[in-house]
């Protein structure tokens, strides 16, 4: 069994959406340390959870970098939603022309060593809050290739532009490859 540790169900639903070996969500808390990347973030939580867990497991650590705010909130995401929210990322946005952002996703598998999946996806911040699916800063970005948020997206969709789906990606090609082997 490969544990995927988190508490967000919205991740655990969209990366069982996209992968076809099984995994099971396991909610134990880790710290999220302050660093410039999400590689470094992720590598630190693996490193605490090692001796906590029984068993091959995966983290995901994500983040919004917008480009006209220097790539802000970046690896502040979360604290950023939870203080500001869409509506203080829109009005930080009211006058700003260049709407450029991406979503980052870092998937950190932890199998005897740590390996590190990254998926990126390219798109722009909205004008207005549109939507009401999926979670976090979904209803505000949309995503290169549409011109639909992620908020008005159904899960699978959604899994076809993301950052998350792409990173899923390519841990799942890493997981074929190691039961071929
Ligand atoms: P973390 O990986 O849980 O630290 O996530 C950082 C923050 O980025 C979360 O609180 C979410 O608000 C946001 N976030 C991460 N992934 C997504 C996504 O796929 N859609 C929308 N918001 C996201």
């Amino acid at each position: 069994m490969i544990y995927f540790i988190t508490s967000n169900r919205h991740k655990y639903e969209e990366i069982k959406k996209a992968i076809d070996f099984e995994i099971e969500m396991l909610t134990i808390s880790y710290p999220e340390i302050q660093a410039e990347s999400l590689e470094e973030v992720a590598k630190y939580g693996i490193e605490y959870l090692i001796d906590k867990v029984n068993g091959d497991f995966f983290i995901e650590d994500s983040g919004l970098f917008i480009k006209a705010l220097n790539g802000f909130p970046g690896v502040y995401s979360s604290y950023v939603f939870k203080t500001i929210g869409n509506e203080g990322i829109l009005k930080l946005m009211e006058k700003v022309e260049d709407r450029e952002a991406e979503f980052q996703s870092v998937i950190a598998f932890y199998d005897g060593d740590i390996n590190i999946f990254k998926g990126i996806c390219k798109g722009k911040i909205s004008k207005e809050i549109k939507g009401n699916r999926g979670f976090g800063y979904d209803p505000i970005f949309i995503p290169e290739g549409s011109d639909k948020t992620f908020g008005e997206m159904e899960r699978e969709e959604k899994n076809k532009f993301s950052h998350r789906g792409k990173a899923v990606k390519k841990f799942a090609d890493y997981i074929k490859m190691r039961e071929f082997y």
